[in-house]
């Protein structure tokens, strides 16, 4: 190959390199924008619980991320707890996929 072949190369690659990255990234923006929709309300911006979310841990403690996995927050999401409504016919899959991912990075 020529450097000049190269060059065409990369630059039929790079569109792909773009739109895997801005995939990953709306997945994220995704999560936040349903948990300031949906959650935001009871378990406030940064996850600390308002009186609404009586019960619930604050999604920002160390511990509580440590000790929860993404599958068990997306079960409570989905079917709901006492006091906490069942997402299952509010929201995707996906999109309860992606705001349980995003409780963790509060
Ligand atoms: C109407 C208020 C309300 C809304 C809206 C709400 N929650 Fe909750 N949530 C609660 C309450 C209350 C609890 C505590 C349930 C209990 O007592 O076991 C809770 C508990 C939880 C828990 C369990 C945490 C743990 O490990 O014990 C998770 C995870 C959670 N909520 C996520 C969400 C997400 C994500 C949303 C938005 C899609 C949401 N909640 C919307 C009230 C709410």
């Amino acid at each position: 190959m020529t450097n000049k072949h190269l060059v065409l190369f990369f630059m039929m690659l790079f569109p792909f390199c773009l739109s895997a990255a801005a995939d990953v990234t709306a997945g994220a923006n995704e999560g936040e924008a349903t948990y300031k929709a949906r959650c935001k309300v009871c378990h406030g911006e940064d996850g600390v619980p308002k009186s609404s979310a009586k019960g619930s841990p604050a999604f920002n403690d160390q511990a509580w991320k440590d000790a929860t996995s993404v599958e068990a927050i997306e079960k409570v999401v989905a079917e709901g707890r006492k006091k906490m409504p069942s997402f299952q016919n509010k929201l995707t899959p996906e999109e309860i996929k992606a705001v349980s991912a995003y409780l963790k990075t509060l």
